[in-house]
Protein backbone atom coordinates (compact mmCIF):
# COMPACT_ATOMS: atom_id res chain seq x y z
CA UNK A 1 0.00 0.00 0.00
CA UNK A 2 1.90 3.28 -1.06
CA UNK A 3 1.29 5.88 1.81
CA UNK A 4 -1.35 8.36 1.16
CA UNK A 5 1.44 11.41 1.97
CA UNK A 6 2.94 10.04 -1.12
CA UNK A 7 -0.24 9.99 -2.92
CA UNK A 8 -1.39 13.51 -1.83
CA UNK A 9 2.15 14.82 -3.56
CA UNK A 10 2.04 13.51 -6.62
CA UNK A 11 -1.58 15.26 -6.90
CA UNK A 12 -0.23 17.77 -5.69
CA UNK A 13 2.38 17.80 -8.65
CA UNK A 14 0.34 17.28 -11.28
CA UNK A 15 -2.06 20.10 -10.07
CA UNK A 16 1.15 22.37 -9.82
CA UNK A 17 1.77 21.20 -13.66
CA UNK A 18 -1.30 21.82 -15.45
CA UNK A 19 -1.46 25.25 -13.43
CA UNK A 20 2.18 26.60 -14.18
CA UNK A 21 1.65 25.48 -18.15
CA UNK A 22 -1.86 27.05 -18.43
CA UNK A 23 -0.07 30.42 -16.87
CA UNK A 24 2.72 30.32 -19.80
CA UNK A 25 0.11 30.27 -22.29
CA UNK A 26 -1.47 33.48 -21.04
CA UNK A 27 1.84 35.01 -21.83
CA UNK A 28 3.13 33.41 -24.66
CA UNK A 29 1.95 35.67 -26.74
CA UNK A 30 0.87 34.48 -30.10
CA UNK A 31 -1.72 31.24 -28.42
CA UNK A 32 -1.49 27.38 -29.78
CA UNK A 33 -3.76 27.19 -32.26
CA UNK A 34 -3.90 23.43 -32.24
CA UNK A 35 -5.18 23.86 -28.28
CA UNK A 36 -7.20 26.44 -29.82
CA UNK A 37 -9.40 23.86 -32.33
CA UNK A 38 -9.23 21.67 -29.18
CA UNK A 39 -11.09 23.79 -26.67
CA UNK A 40 -13.36 25.46 -29.79
CA UNK A 41 -14.58 21.85 -31.13
CA UNK A 42 -16.06 21.29 -27.06
CA UNK A 43 -17.14 24.91 -26.68
CA UNK A 44 -18.04 26.40 -29.30
CA UNK A 45 -19.23 24.12 -32.15
CA UNK A 46 -22.26 23.04 -30.89
CA UNK A 47 -23.90 26.36 -31.80
CA UNK A 48 -20.70 27.78 -34.23
CA UNK A 49 -19.87 25.41 -37.03
CA UNK A 50 -16.89 22.66 -36.95
CA UNK A 51 -15.50 25.10 -39.22
CA UNK A 52 -15.72 28.18 -38.47
CA UNK A 53 -15.60 29.62 -41.86
CA UNK A 54 -19.20 28.29 -42.41
CA UNK A 55 -22.32 29.21 -40.26
CA UNK A 56 -23.47 27.19 -37.25
CA UNK A 57 -26.75 25.62 -36.26
CA UNK A 58 -26.65 28.32 -33.87
CA UNK A 59 -24.35 31.09 -34.14
CA UNK A 60 -22.78 32.91 -37.38
CA UNK A 61 -19.26 32.03 -38.85
CA UNK A 62 -16.80 33.56 -36.91
CA UNK A 63 -12.88 32.95 -38.76
CA UNK A 64 -10.84 35.34 -38.56
CA UNK A 65 -12.22 37.11 -35.16
CA UNK A 66 -9.47 38.94 -33.62
CA UNK A 67 -8.36 38.32 -29.96
CA UNK A 68 -10.11 41.45 -28.60
CA UNK A 69 -13.41 40.02 -30.12
CA UNK A 70 -12.80 36.92 -28.77
CA UNK A 71 -12.15 37.56 -25.39
CA UNK A 72 -14.96 40.07 -25.14
CA UNK A 73 -17.49 37.17 -26.84
CA UNK A 74 -15.93 35.00 -23.75
CA UNK A 75 -15.45 37.22 -20.87
CA UNK A 76 -19.00 38.67 -20.99
CA UNK A 77 -20.43 38.55 -24.26
CA UNK A 78 -20.31 41.30 -25.12
CA UNK A 79 -17.91 43.26 -28.51
CA UNK A 80 -14.93 45.38 -28.33
CA UNK A 81 -15.54 49.29 -28.94
CA UNK A 82 -16.99 50.27 -32.12
CA UNK A 83 -17.51 46.77 -33.08
CA UNK A 84 -20.64 46.04 -35.59
CA UNK A 85 -21.65 42.80 -34.49
CA UNK A 86 -22.64 39.81 -37.21
CA UNK A 87 -25.78 39.72 -35.29
CA UNK A 88 -28.06 41.45 -32.99
CA UNK A 89 -29.41 38.82 -30.89
CA UNK A 90 -27.70 37.69 -27.60
CA UNK A 91 -27.79 34.39 -27.34
CA UNK A 92 -24.67 33.74 -26.63
CA UNK A 93 -23.20 33.39 -22.81
CA UNK A 94 -19.97 34.39 -21.80
CA UNK A 95 -17.95 31.88 -21.03
CA UNK A 96 -15.44 33.51 -18.25
CA UNK A 97 -13.66 30.02 -17.16
CA UNK A 98 -11.92 29.44 -21.04
CA UNK A 99 -10.47 33.16 -20.23
CA UNK A 100 -6.71 31.39 -20.35
CA UNK A 101 -7.76 30.01 -23.33
CA UNK A 102 -8.75 33.41 -25.35
CA UNK A 103 -5.03 33.16 -27.32
CA UNK A 104 -5.44 29.53 -28.15
CA UNK A 105 -9.39 30.19 -29.72
CA UNK A 106 -8.22 33.39 -31.33
CA UNK A 107 -5.10 31.66 -33.28
CA UNK A 108 -7.13 29.11 -34.31
CA UNK A 109 -9.97 31.18 -36.01
CA UNK A 110 -6.99 33.09 -37.76
CA UNK A 111 -5.05 30.12 -38.77
CA UNK A 112 -7.74 27.72 -39.32
CA UNK A 113 -5.12 24.24 -39.00
C1 LIG B 1 -25.13 28.59 -27.10
C2 LIG B 1 -24.61 28.74 -28.46
C3 LIG B 1 -23.20 29.34 -28.58
C4 LIG B 1 -22.03 28.88 -28.05
C5 LIG B 1 -21.82 27.62 -27.22
C6 LIG B 1 -21.00 29.78 -28.49
N1 LIG B 1 -21.53 30.78 -29.25
FE1 LIG B 1 -20.52 32.33 -30.10
N2 LIG B 1 -22.25 33.10 -30.77
C7 LIG B 1 -23.50 32.51 -30.67
C8 LIG B 1 -24.51 33.37 -31.26
C9 LIG B 1 -26.00 33.06 -31.39
C10 LIG B 1 -23.83 34.54 -31.71
C11 LIG B 1 -24.46 35.79 -32.35
C12 LIG B 1 -24.63 36.88 -31.27
C13 LIG B 1 -25.53 36.42 -30.13
O1 LIG B 1 -26.73 36.12 -30.36
O2 LIG B 1 -25.04 36.33 -28.99
C14 LIG B 1 -22.40 34.33 -31.39
C15 LIG B 1 -21.40 35.22 -31.71
C16 LIG B 1 -20.05 34.96 -31.58
C17 LIG B 1 -18.98 35.83 -32.06
C18 LIG B 1 -19.16 37.18 -32.74
C19 LIG B 1 -19.43 37.08 -34.22
C20 LIG B 1 -19.44 38.46 -34.84
O3 LIG B 1 -18.44 38.78 -35.52
O4 LIG B 1 -20.38 39.22 -34.61
C21 LIG B 1 -17.81 35.22 -31.73
C22 LIG B 1 -16.41 35.72 -32.03
C23 LIG B 1 -18.15 33.99 -31.05
N3 LIG B 1 -19.51 33.86 -30.99
C24 LIG B 1 -17.21 33.12 -30.55
C25 LIG B 1 -17.53 32.00 -29.77
C26 LIG B 1 -16.55 31.18 -29.13
C27 LIG B 1 -15.04 31.39 -29.22
C28 LIG B 1 -17.23 30.20 -28.46
C29 LIG B 1 -16.67 29.10 -27.59
C30 LIG B 1 -15.94 29.55 -26.42
C31 LIG B 1 -18.64 30.43 -28.68
N4 LIG B 1 -18.79 31.52 -29.48
C32 LIG B 1 -19.66 29.63 -28.17
C33 LIG B 1 -23.78 31.29 -30.07
C34 LIG B 1 -22.88 30.54 -29.33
Amino acid sequence: MVPRYLVMLFVLLVIGCEKDSSEATKTAGPGDAKRGRRIYISNCAACHNIDPSREGSVGPAIKGSSRELVEARIMSSGYPPGYKPKRKSATMPAYPYLKSAVPDIAAFLVTNP
